[in-house]
């Protein structure tokens, strides 16, 4: 039996979207971001080193880390022999999707339109991630595309900040939201840990029922 991403997310509603580049950066990373009240994190598997600094995140034991930009069945293997505790993609692709549930990880594609829905709802998925949310509509988006899926729980990210934050977590539909902005490739590179730890605790704070 799969857990699922709420289990995992155990309550949280921010989840940091991370390209690190060094692995050598990805303990003050983690540090930071526990500090700022962060309890999960996404690992995107678009730098060389995803694997390592994957790794050394969920070794950090504050938060619960997952693996993001899953694009390939292989890359999900990798990602959970990496320990990832969740597996997001960002789109809908059956092979990651299968192959995830074979190995008992939670999986949360990506979808953007009421068909890919219709897939994940046969897939018999109960998360997904509306991907790019902001791009594709925001809110209003995710009100339209919701509605016919009553049981679906979505994690919107895509050019979502902390002004966005608010409103999308108001909404029941929306289980989380992910995004970038609390840790960025410029944050990582310039040593930015305190502000790293100050947006974190800003979008925690704002995610607080
Ligand atoms: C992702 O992979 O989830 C996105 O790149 C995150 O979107 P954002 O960078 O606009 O927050």
């Amino acid at each position: 039996m799969t857990a699922d991403l709420k289990a995992v997310l155990a309550g949280a509603r921010v989840l940091p979207v991370l390209t690190v580049p060094d692995p050598a950066t990805a303990g003050p990373l983690a540090d930071a971001l526990a500090a700022g009240g962060a309890r999960c994190a996404e690992v995107t598997f678009r730098t060389p080193d995803a694997e390592q600094v994957l790794k050394a995140m969920a070794a950090h034991g504050g938060l619960a880390v997952g693996a993001g930009t899953v694009l390939t069945p292989e890359q999900a293997e990798r990602a959970v022999a990496a320990g990832a505790a969740f597996v997001v993609s960002p789109g809908y692709d059956e092979d990651v999707v299968a192959r995830c549930r074979e190995l008992g990880v939670p999986v949360v594609p990506g979808v953007a339109t009421a068909t890919e829905l219709m897939r994940a709802l046969r897939a018999g998925l109960d998360t997904v991630k509306l991907f790019p949310a902001e791009p594709l509509g925001g809110l209003r988006t995710l009100r339209a595309l919701a509605a016919p899926f009553p049981g679906m729980r979505f994690v919107p990210t895509g050019g979502i900040d902390a002004s966005r934050l608010p409103s999308y977590l108001a909404d029941p539909a929306v289980l989380a939201v992910g995004g970038s902005w609390l840790a960025t490739p410029a944050h990582l590179e310039g040593g930015e840990y305190a502000e790293i730890r100050r947006l974190t605790a800003e979008a925690v704070e704002r995610s607080a029922p």
